[in-house]
Protein backbone atom coordinates (compact mmCIF):
# COMPACT_ATOMS: atom_id res chain seq x y z
CA UNK A 1 0.00 0.00 0.00
CA UNK A 2 1.49 3.70 -1.11
CA UNK A 3 2.15 5.46 2.21
CA UNK A 4 1.99 9.19 1.87
CA UNK A 5 3.84 11.99 4.02
CA UNK A 6 2.85 15.66 3.21
CA UNK A 7 6.32 17.44 2.74
CA UNK A 8 5.59 21.34 3.84
CA UNK A 9 8.43 23.31 2.60
CA UNK A 10 9.40 20.30 0.01
CA UNK A 11 10.45 22.93 -2.83
CA UNK A 12 12.70 24.20 -0.56
CA UNK A 13 16.30 22.83 0.25
CA UNK A 14 15.52 21.03 3.59
CA UNK A 15 12.33 20.17 2.61
CA UNK A 16 13.18 18.73 -1.13
CA UNK A 17 16.05 16.61 0.38
CA UNK A 18 13.91 15.05 3.15
CA UNK A 19 11.48 14.17 -0.12
CA UNK A 20 14.68 12.47 -1.55
CA UNK A 21 15.19 10.64 1.53
CA UNK A 22 11.36 9.58 1.76
CA UNK A 23 11.46 8.73 -1.79
CA UNK A 24 14.80 6.11 -1.48
CA UNK A 25 12.67 4.88 1.69
CA UNK A 26 9.87 3.39 -0.11
CA UNK A 27 7.31 6.45 0.54
CA UNK A 28 5.80 8.87 -1.75
CA UNK A 29 6.52 12.63 -0.31
CA UNK A 30 3.38 15.09 -1.89
CA UNK A 31 5.01 18.16 -1.48
CA UNK A 32 2.66 21.56 -0.38
CA UNK A 33 4.49 24.58 -0.89
CA UNK A 34 3.53 28.35 -1.79
CA UNK A 35 6.85 28.53 -3.71
CA UNK A 36 7.58 31.68 -1.97
CA UNK A 37 11.07 30.83 -1.73
CA UNK A 38 11.48 27.14 -2.86
CA UNK A 39 11.41 26.03 -6.54
CA UNK A 40 8.80 23.96 -8.75
CA UNK A 41 11.99 22.22 -10.04
CA UNK A 42 12.83 20.81 -7.13
CA UNK A 43 9.75 18.66 -6.46
CA UNK A 44 11.14 15.32 -8.26
CA UNK A 45 9.88 13.01 -5.70
CA UNK A 46 6.30 12.85 -5.43
CA UNK A 47 3.45 14.95 -6.77
CA UNK A 48 3.40 18.79 -5.95
CA UNK A 49 0.59 20.73 -4.59
CA UNK A 50 0.57 24.35 -4.36
CA UNK A 51 -0.77 25.96 -1.08
CA UNK A 52 -0.11 28.25 1.21
CA UNK A 53 0.10 27.46 5.39
CA UNK A 54 -2.85 30.19 6.05
CA UNK A 55 -5.26 28.55 3.61
CA UNK A 56 -7.02 25.84 6.12
CA UNK A 57 -9.51 24.82 3.31
CA UNK A 58 -6.62 24.08 0.83
CA UNK A 59 -4.91 22.21 3.64
CA UNK A 60 -8.23 19.70 4.12
CA UNK A 61 -8.48 19.91 -0.12
CA UNK A 62 -4.88 18.01 0.26
CA UNK A 63 -5.02 15.85 3.61
CA UNK A 64 -8.59 14.33 2.18
CA UNK A 65 -6.75 13.74 -1.55
CA UNK A 66 -3.79 12.11 -0.52
CA UNK A 67 -4.28 10.64 3.30
CA UNK A 68 -0.90 11.16 4.18
CA UNK A 69 0.56 9.00 6.92
CA UNK A 70 2.69 11.62 8.43
CA UNK A 71 3.65 15.42 8.01
CA UNK A 72 6.95 16.62 7.83
CA UNK A 73 7.15 20.38 8.36
CA UNK A 74 9.91 22.43 6.56
CA UNK A 75 7.43 25.48 5.22
CA UNK A 76 8.91 28.59 7.01
CA UNK A 77 10.55 31.77 6.28
CA UNK A 78 14.11 31.85 7.91
CA UNK A 79 16.12 35.38 7.28
CA UNK A 80 17.24 36.60 9.96
CA UNK A 81 17.73 40.92 8.63
CA UNK A 82 13.78 40.23 7.37
CA UNK A 83 12.63 39.22 10.83
CA UNK A 84 13.94 41.85 12.51
CA UNK A 85 12.78 44.35 10.33
CA UNK A 86 9.29 42.71 9.80
CA UNK A 87 8.76 40.30 12.46
CA UNK A 88 5.02 40.57 12.07
CA UNK A 89 5.08 38.66 8.69
CA UNK A 90 7.57 36.12 10.31
CA UNK A 91 4.70 35.18 13.15
CA UNK A 92 2.21 34.89 10.56
CA UNK A 93 4.20 32.28 8.55
CA UNK A 94 6.01 30.67 11.39
CA UNK A 95 3.46 30.50 13.92
CA UNK A 96 0.27 30.83 12.67
CA UNK A 97 0.57 28.64 9.62
CA UNK A 98 2.14 26.14 11.64
CA UNK A 99 -0.84 26.16 14.02
CA UNK A 100 -2.98 26.06 10.84
CA UNK A 101 -1.00 23.20 10.24
CA UNK A 102 -1.09 21.29 13.19
CA UNK A 103 -4.95 22.11 13.13
CA UNK A 104 -5.79 20.44 9.86
CA UNK A 105 -3.47 17.36 10.39
CA UNK A 106 -5.61 16.63 13.46
CA UNK A 107 -8.49 17.18 11.77
CA UNK A 108 -7.21 14.51 8.72
CA UNK A 109 -6.84 12.09 12.15
CA UNK A 110 -3.11 11.89 11.50
CA UNK A 111 -1.34 11.66 14.25
CA UNK A 112 2.50 11.63 13.44
CA UNK A 113 4.17 14.95 13.06
CA UNK A 114 7.94 16.33 12.47
CA UNK A 115 8.51 20.03 13.38
CA UNK A 116 11.30 21.06 11.56
CA UNK A 117 12.93 24.00 13.58
CA UNK A 118 12.67 27.66 12.78
CA UNK A 119 15.98 28.71 12.97
CA UNK A 120 14.49 32.89 12.87
CA UNK A 121 14.63 33.99 16.73
CA UNK A 122 11.43 36.24 15.86
CA UNK A 123 12.20 39.69 17.38
CA UNK A 124 9.71 40.48 20.49
CA UNK A 125 6.60 42.38 19.43
CA UNK A 126 7.24 46.26 20.04
CA UNK A 127 3.65 46.21 22.12
CA UNK A 128 5.22 43.32 24.40
CA UNK A 129 8.95 45.11 25.03
CA UNK A 130 8.01 48.09 27.29
CA UNK A 131 5.56 46.14 29.77
CA UNK A 132 7.10 44.30 32.54
CA UNK A 133 5.35 40.95 33.64
CA UNK A 134 4.59 40.58 37.15
CA UNK A 135 3.17 37.31 36.91
CA UNK A 136 -0.86 36.17 37.25
CA UNK A 137 -3.38 38.75 38.75
CA UNK A 138 -6.56 37.96 40.95
CA UNK A 139 -9.26 40.22 39.15
N1 LIG B 1 18.80 25.56 5.87
C1 LIG B 1 19.30 25.08 7.00
O1 LIG B 1 20.52 24.92 7.17
C2 LIG B 1 18.38 24.64 8.11
C3 LIG B 1 18.90 23.95 9.20
C4 LIG B 1 18.04 23.53 10.22
C5 LIG B 1 16.68 23.79 10.15
N2 LIG B 1 16.22 24.50 9.10
C6 LIG B 1 14.79 24.77 9.08
O2 LIG B 1 14.17 24.06 8.01
C7 LIG B 1 13.07 24.83 7.52
C8 LIG B 1 13.26 25.05 6.01
O3 LIG B 1 14.47 25.76 5.78
P1 LIG B 1 15.10 25.87 4.33
O4 LIG B 1 16.52 26.30 4.51
O5 LIG B 1 14.82 24.61 3.56
O6 LIG B 1 14.29 27.11 3.72
P2 LIG B 1 13.73 27.31 2.24
O7 LIG B 1 13.37 28.75 2.12
O8 LIG B 1 14.67 26.74 1.24
O9 LIG B 1 12.42 26.42 2.25
C9 LIG B 1 11.21 26.84 2.84
C10 LIG B 1 10.08 26.45 1.91
O10 LIG B 1 8.85 26.83 2.53
C11 LIG B 1 8.02 27.42 1.53
N3 LIG B 1 7.11 28.34 2.22
C12 LIG B 1 7.42 29.49 2.88
N4 LIG B 1 6.32 30.06 3.39
C13 LIG B 1 5.28 29.24 3.05
C14 LIG B 1 3.88 29.30 3.30
N5 LIG B 1 3.32 30.31 3.99
N6 LIG B 1 3.10 28.30 2.83
C15 LIG B 1 3.65 27.28 2.10
N7 LIG B 1 4.96 27.17 1.83
C16 LIG B 1 5.77 28.14 2.31
C17 LIG B 1 8.99 28.14 0.59
O11 LIG B 1 8.44 28.38 -0.69
C18 LIG B 1 10.15 27.16 0.55
O12 LIG B 1 10.02 26.22 -0.49
C19 LIG B 1 13.04 26.13 8.35
O13 LIG B 1 12.18 25.94 9.45
C20 LIG B 1 14.47 26.24 8.83
O14 LIG B 1 14.55 26.99 10.02
C21 LIG B 1 17.01 24.91 8.07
Amino acid sequence: MTKHILVTGGAGYIGSHACKVLKAAGYVPVTYDNLATGWRDAVRFGPFEKGDLADRARLDEVFARWQPVAVMHFAAISLVGDAMRDPGSYWRVNVLGALNLIEATIAAGCRDFVFSSISTSPAPIPAARSESFTGPRRI
